[in-house]
C-alpha cells in the first residue's frame, strides 16, 4: 500500500527521491519521509512528516547534495498518521522503508526486548530493530537472519549507516522492481513509475534475494550467498504517460486514454478477423472441454467480472461465477480441474487476488490473469496471462484499467465461443468487426464531456445515489456506484431495476438522484417502468440510454443519449458517462479525485 524508492549513483539524491515518491504517492499518501546519507559519511540523515510528498519537500534542504538515499510514501495500516510512525525508520545502525505488513511484530517485540524502546507504533520499527539486532558490521547477514524471522509482506529498502553510497533491498509478495543505468546510477522502486526517466530497463526483485546497489551496480543473491542474474525487461511506454501532460487529474487524462488503450489491449489479439492469443502463448487447450469458469478479482477489475459474466454466460450457455477474491479465499472452492479460473488485476499484486489465485491453483492447472501491470506476481504465478495494455493507472479510481479489462473477457468469451461450437465463426467475425469500432464511439461519447459536467452539479449536494439497471446494464452501475462513492463520498448504490421494488425503493424521498442505465433492448420497457416507480416518489433521474430524444419527457429529469452501438457493446459507452459525471462530481466537491481519503491505488494488505 506505500510507495518506496531508493537510489545510489553521482546524482543528488534528494530530488530523484522527492519526485519518484510523487510518481508513487498514487500507492499512499498520508505522510513521506526520506533518509540520506550525509555527503557519503556514515551519517544517515532523516527528514519525514504526515502529509504529502509536497509537504515532505518544504522541510527539505535546496542544498542536499547527497548521492544515496531512500524515500517513503505511506498509507498508513499499523498506527495513526503521525510524524513518529511516517518512514524511514532509524534503530542503531539501520535506516528503513518499507511496504508491506509485518504479522508477528508482537512476537518480535517481546523476542527483542523491545518493549519501552520504540519511538513509534509500526510494525516497520520493528523489523528495522530486529535487522539492527542481527546487524555486526556485514548488512546481507544481518538481512538474512532477520527475514527469517518476519512473518508477512515486505518490500524494505535498507541503508547502513557504516555502508555509506550503499543501499540495500529485499522482498516477499510485496514489489520492487529495479535497474541499474550505468549514467544515472542504481535505482529501485515499488513501481518503474518513479524511474522510468532515467531508464527504460528493469527487473522485478525475486521473492527473498538480495538486492545491493552502488553507484558502480548491482548485485543480487539468494539467502544462500548465490549470485542471480536480474532478468531484465524494457518499458513499452515513456515518461509522458506517467504524467499528467495538461490535464487537471490523472483521472481524466486517464478517462481520455481509453479509445488508445482498448486499441492496444484488443488491435493485436485479432487475426484475420477473429480472436487470436497466439503472441500472449495461451494455447486454444486451456479453453477446450471447460465445464465453468471462475472470475476471481476485487474492486473494479470484479466488476469487469461481473459484466463478462452476463456476457460469456448468456452468449455461450457456460456457467460463469465472479468471486469477491477476500471471500473466495475463506469459502470451500467449487473450483474443478475443468474450471477456466481467471483472475483479473490491474496492479497485478493485490494480496487478496494474489492469495485467491494460489487456492485456484490448488484445484486447477486452468489460471489465466488479465493483468496490466507487466512482470506483476499476480501476472507471473498465474498459468497464463493477458497482459491489458492501458499503460500507467495513476489516479486511484480505476477508469481504462476497467474497459480493458472488460474489453480482454469479450475477446476471451469470443475465443471461447468458437472453439466450443456455441458461435458460427461468421457471427464472430461480424463481431469482432463491430467489436473494433468502440474507440470511435469512446471518442462520441467523450465529446459530451462538458454536458455531463453540467449534469455532475446537480450531484454535488447529494447524500444517496442509486445506480440502476437491468442485465449488462445492472453490471454496469455497480461500477458507476463504485466510482462515484471512492471520489465523491457520496453513498451510491448499485440495485438490479427490477429489485428495487422488493425493499429498497423505500429510500427513494424527493430530489434523490437515480441514475438509470437503459440500453439493452429485450428489457428497456422493464427499465422504462421501474424508472417510472422511482420518478413517482420523487427521483431526481439521469437516464443514459440509446434513444436520441425520449419520447414521454415525464420519465426523466437529464436524458445522455449514447451513439447506437449493439447490445453488448454499449458498456464501453456507458462506462465513459459514469466515469465523467463521478470526476466532476468529485471535482465540484473540492476533493481531489486522483487521491481520494482512506484509499490507495494497489492493495497489497489483507
Ligand atoms: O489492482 P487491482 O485491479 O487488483 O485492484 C483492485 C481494486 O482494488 C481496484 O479496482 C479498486 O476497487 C479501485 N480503487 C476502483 O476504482
Amino acid at each position: 500500500m506505500c510507495g518506496i524508492i531508493g537510489y545510489t549513483g553521482r546524482m543528488a539524491a534528494q530530488n530523484i527521491l522527492l519526485d519518484g515518491l510523487q510518481r508513487l504517492e498514487y500507492r499512499g499518501y498520508d505522510s513521506a519521509g526520506i533518509a540520506f546519507f550525509k555527503e557519503n559519511t556514515g551519517h544517515i540523515s532523516v527528514r519525514k512528516t504526515a502529509g504529502k510528498v509536497m509537504d515532505l519537500r518544504a522541510i527539505c534542504d535546496d542544498e542536499n547534495l547527497s548521492v544515496c538515499g531512500i524515500g517513503h510514501s505511506r498509507w498508513a495500516t499499523h498506527g495513526g498518521v503521525t510524524n513518529a510512525n511516517a518512514h524511514p525508520h532509524k534503530v542503531g545502525d539501520v535506516v528503513l522503508v518499507h511496504n508491506g505488513i509485518i504479522e508477528n511484530y508482537h512476537h518480535l517485540i517481546e523476542k527483542y526486548h523491545l518493549m519501552g524502546q520504540l519511538k513509534s507504533e509500526t510494525d516497520t520499527e520493528v523489523a528495522c530493530a530486529v535487522i539492527n539486532a542481527n546487524y555486526n558490521g556485514n548488512p546481507e547477514e544481518a538481512i538474512k537472519k532477520a527475514v527469517s524471522e518476519l512473518k508477512g509482506s515486505f518490500a524494505f529498502c535498507i541503508m547502513f549507516s557504516n555502508h555509506p553510497g550503499e543501499v540495500y533491498a529485499i522482498r516477499n509478495v510485496s514489489p520492487l522492481v529495479a535497474t541499474y543505468a550505468p549514467q544515472n546510477g542504481s535505482f529501485l522502486a515499488s513501481d518503474l513509475t518513479a524511474f522510468i526517466e532515467y531508464s527504460n530497463k528493469y527487473f522485478v526483485l525475486p521473492e527473498y534475494h538480495i538486492l545491493k546497489m552502488t553507484k558502480d551496480g548491482i548485485t543480487l543473491n539468494d539467502l544462500d550467498g548465490k549470485t542471480v542474474e536480474p532478468e531484465y525487461m524494457t518499458v513499452d511506454w515513456d515518461v509522458s504517460t506517467a504524467e499528467k501532460n495538461g490535464y487537471n487529474h490523472f483521472m481524466i487524462k486517464e478517462i481520455h486514454e481509453q479509445p488508445d488503450a482498448f486499441e492496444r489491449t484488443v488491435g493485436p489479439r485479432i487475426k484475420d478477423g477473429m480472436p487470436d492469443f497466439s503472441d500472449d502463448n495461451i494455447p486454444d487447450s486451456l479453453f477446450e472441454g471447460i465445464k465453468d469458469i471462475t472470475v476471481i478479482a476485487c474492486g473494479t477489475a470484479m466488476y469487469a467480472g461481473m459484466v463478462g459474466r452476463t456476457l460469456i454466460q448468456n452468449k455461450i450457455g457456460l456457467p460463469v461465477k465472479v468471486e469477491i477474491a477476500s471471500e473466495f479465499r475463506y469459502e470451500r472452492p467449487t473450483i474443478t480441474k475443468d474450471t477456466l479460473v481467471i483472475v483479473i488485476s490491474q496492479s497485478g499484486e493485490t494480496i487478496d487476488t494474489l492469495e485467491a489465485l494460489r487456492l485456484a491453483k490448488s484445484r486447477t492447472d486452468r489460471t489465466l490473469a488479465v493483468v496490466n501491470v507487466k512482470g506483476s506476481t499476480i501476472a507471473r504465478e498465474s498459468h497464463y496471462v493477458m497482459y491489458t495494455h492501458a499503460g500507467p493507472e495513476i489516479a486511484v479510481a480505476s477508469t481504462k484499467a476497467y474497459t480493458v479489462q472488460v474489453a480482454a473477457l469479450y475477446l476471451i468469451g469470443a475465443r471461447i465461443g468458437v472453439l466450443s461450437g456455441e458461435i458460427e465463426n461468421d457471427a464472430v467475425r461480424e463481431f469482432i468487426a463491430k467489436f473494433r469500432q468502440v474507440p470511435e464511439h469512446i471518442k462520441s461519447v467523450l465529446q459530451m464531456e462538458d454536458t455531463i459536467r453540467m449534469y455532475a452539479n446537480r450531484m454535488t449536494n447529494a447524500k444517496d445515489t442509486f445506480f440502476i439497471g437491468r442485465a449488462l446494464d445492472y453490471t454496469l452501475s455497480m461500477e458507476g456506484a463504485l466510482k462515484l462513492k471512492e471520489i465523491s463520498y457520496i453513498h451510491a448504490e448499485a440495485y438490479a431495476a427490477g429489485e428495487l421494488k422488493h425493499g429498497t425503493i423505500a429510500l427513494i424521498s424527493e430530489g434523490v438522484p437515480v441514475i438509470a442505465i437503459a440500453t439493452q433492448s429485450n428489457v428497456y420497457s422493464k427499465v422504462i417502468s421501474n424508472i417510472r416507480e422511482v420518478k413517482a416518489r420523487g427521483a431526481y433521474v439521469i437516464l443514459v440510454s440509446k434513444d436520441q430524444e425520449i419520447e414521454d419527457n415525464t420519465v426523466c429529469d437529464i436524458h445522455i443519449p449514447l451513439p447506437d452501438i449493439d447490445d453488448e457493446l454499449t458498456v464501453f459507452e456507458s462506462v465513459v458517462v459514469l466515469q465523467i459525471l463521478a470526476y466532476y462530481t468529485s471535482v465540484g466537491k473540492d476533493i481531489n479525485p486522483d487521491q481520494p481519503r482512506n484509499l490507495a491505488k494497489s492493495v497489497t494488505v489483507e
